[in-house]
């Protein structure tokens, strides 16, 4: 072959990769845009599902698969609802977005903030963001506001101040929580992709639950492609709270939530209603898992499949391992573990588990016996 056409072939590929649809564009038959809509994209969406062999294997449920979201641009799952309602944000005139935070959705918001050149204003709890999140949201240029409170008193905080600046008539800043219905409509195209790869619906879906806006926005994404007759079924809906933060569990709100699992150390998830309906039309169940089923289904993700992820996603396979030895799941059934967040977003929570690395001098004879080897 000539030198010209390898070139000719490589830049094709490279065309192709290019060419990555967008969201937005992809969807646009679902979703709330039109032609004034600003076409954005930072590479949102499309992640892989992966079959895992080894840890199905381990918990005889060997159809088990993991949508693996740490692969959006900023390393969770929010950036497909954030795409979206930035878009609309600018379509409608907005000079700011707001958003309060367990630190994905800040550094979500800053990502795309940047990028359409809009101000970014982050309130998060202080102290209770993990490290990469808030290094995110710094990084992209947000104001970032800690509050002294948790999460639940800094959606309220925002809420308070977006609701009063717009009764004011001074609308000055949209809000990007997942209260903003673009949000979740952005977010419903994860379910499009599941059964897209599957060929169908799965028989589980099973996600953590924080504020509860990703559980009602899959359902509404499986309900609209069965609406749509492109699916014959919709799954049973799985959602994972931590235990000391379960207020879906408990009915009632957690005036103190605590868990290791910091992105969804939230008392009082906002789209609840919603959370519980999609558990009920879906024949599913809202349950809790401790700090230690979801820290042990952190260590066993990356260790058994090689996906890291922070532990507030691993929530959803340890929620799925615990219903396993239960005798409560089909093993023939197909069943996906949403993976919402990247474990690099989290390094304390993997330092915590990890040991020291060996020390070793620079030559093989101290690298053999560093190894016992
Ligand atoms: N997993 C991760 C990694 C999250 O960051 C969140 C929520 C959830 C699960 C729960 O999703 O709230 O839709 O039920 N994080 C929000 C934030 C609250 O501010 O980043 P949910």
């Amino acid at each position: 072959m000539r030198m010209s056409d390898v070139l000719r072939q490589l830049r094709q590929q490279r065309t192709t990769a290019d060419a990555r649809p967008r969201l937005m564009e992809r969807y646009a038959a679902f979703l709330p845009v039109n032609g004034d809509t600003p076409n954005i994209t930072l590479g949102e969406g499309y992640t892989p599902l992966v079959h895992a062999r080894n840890l199905g294997r381990m918990i005889g449920a060997p159809l088990l698969h993991l949508k693996v979201e740490g692969m959006n641009p900023t390393g969770s799952f929010k950036d497909r609802g954030m795409v979206v309602a930035v878009a609309k944000a600018m379509e409608e005139g907005a000079r700011a977005i707001i958003c309060a935070s367990t630190g994905n959705t800040a550094a979500s918001a800053a990502a795309y903030g940047a990028a359409v050149g809009v101000e970014v204003v982050v309130v998060i709890p202080e102290g209770q963001i993990a490290a990469g999140k808030l290094m995110q949201a710094q990084a992209a240029g947000a104001r970032v506001v800690a509050v002294t409170g948790n999460f639940d008193a800094a959606l309220s905080a925002v809420r308070e101040l977006v609701d009063g600046t717009d009764a004011a008539g001074g609308l000055t800043a949209t809000l990007v929580n997942s209260v903003n219905p673009y949000r979740i409509e952005g977010q419903k195209t994860a379910a499009f992709e599941v059964c897209e790869d599957l060929g169908g619906a799965p028989d589980y879906l099973a996600i953590p639950v924080g504020n509860a806006g990703n559980i009602t926005a899959y359902w509404r994404g499986f309900s609209e492609y069965l609406d749509a007759g492109l699916v014959e079924t919709r799954p049973r809906m799985l959602g994972f709270q931590a235990a000391g933060a379960a207020p879906l569990v408990s009915g009632h709100a957690v005036e103190h939530p605590d868990t290791v699992a910091t992105a969804i150390k939230i008392g009082q998830p906002a789209s609840g209603e919603q959370a519980l309906r999609a558990r009920d039309e879906s024949g599913g169940v809202i349950e809790a898992v401790t700090d230690e089923e979801i820290l042990g289904a952190y260590r066993d993700l990356a260790r058994y499949e090689g996906i890291f992820c922070e532990p507030a996603s691993a929530a959803s396979f340890a929620g799925v391992r615990k219903m396993a030895a239960a005798g409560r799941l089909d093993p023939g059934a197909t069943i996906v573990c949403v993976l919402t967040g990247h474990g690099l977003k989290d390094p304390d929570a993997a330092q915590r588990l990890a040991s020291p690395p060996h020390l070793a001098g620079p030559s093989a004879t101290e690298l053999r016996a560093a190894l016992g080897w």
